[in-house]
């Protein structure tokens, strides 16, 4: 049973394009863009929401299709619905072992599972993702990955030939740091990545979002292909100079197909 899950999961998961993380700029050099002030209805639809930090030289437009992209709906479940998930998927995780081995891989210190049945009470919470960041069109198989609280996300786009235009994950247990680099092309081999990364290190521009615990994140199109996401570490979980209190997080991700 484990093997073949495994395969489905280096077919579906593991085909990443990595940035390396020592590349990325450490979360205390970052400089800080200032809060914005804004007169007209036009710059008020590109202001900071609550969740999102913007650093770098950020085109205008871009922003403002980043934010419709890039959304965070917080208290998406409540405490009973956060309870009644994890009792669903707790026991299946707890048989599994958190994968630490192979810092090359995408995602460091997870364990992970691929559901299709849900209780009916978990199932309505699901059918609520799929109508909020789908057109009714999601994969049957919901991805569920356990981050430990030394467990990191590393910069990577999920594979377009495996995964669609949407990617909308719950986040259960702890709050987090989900950073977005802008990227040049999601097709790139690591090599060239890391290339054009240095050279184009001047104008590179990202977004740190704050995920709640509880919350829905749905990320599409452009921030979905044309930016990497990470989930900091623990010690780097700074938002607006905050430190995050990030301990063992559950993510719940639909995706759609490509
Ligand atoms: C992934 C991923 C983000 C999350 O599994 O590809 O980026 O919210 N997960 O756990
Ligand atoms: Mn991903």
């Amino acid at each position: 049973m484990f093997a073949g899950y495994s395969c489905a999961r280096s077919a579906r998961w593991t085909l990443r394009a990595l940035l390396p993380l020592e590349l990325l700029p450490s979360a205390r050099s970052l400089h800080r863009t200032a809060p914005q002030r804004h007169e007209n209805a036009n710059e008020a639809a590109t202001a900071q929401p609550a969740c999102v930090t913007f650093f770098g030289h950020w085109p205008a437009a871009e922003r403002a299709t980043f934010l419709a992209d890039m959304r965070v709906l917080e208290r998406f479940v409540d405490e009973p619905e956060e309870q009644s998930l994890l009792a669903e998927i707790e026991p299946y995780l707890k048989r599994l072992r958190y994968e630490f081995d192979h810092w090359d891989d995408a995602i460091h210190g997870y364990r992970e599972t691929e559901r299709k049945h849900w209780y009916p009470a978990n199932r309505a919470i699901l059918d609520r993702v799929v109508a909020v960041a789908f057109d009714g069109a999601a994969m049957p198989y919901v991805h569920v990955l356990d981050l430990a609280e030394e467990g990191v996300i590393k910069p990577h786009v999920d594979s377009v030939r495996y995964c669609g235009n949407t990617i909308a994950g719950i986040s259960l247990l702890s709050d987090s740091v989900m950073r977005l680099v802008r990227t040049n092309d999601e097709e790139q081999t690591n090599a060239e990545y890391r290339q054009i990364f240095s050279q184009e290190r001047h104008n590179k521009y990202w977004a740190d979002i704050l995920l709640p615990r509880r919350s829905l994140y749905v990320m599409r199109h452009t921030a979905r292909y044309k930016f990497t996401h990470e989930i900091l570490p623990r010690k780097e979980s700074l938002f607006r100079d905050a430190l995050i209190h990030k301990t063992r997080r559950i993510s719940i991700i639909c995706r759609n197909d490509p």
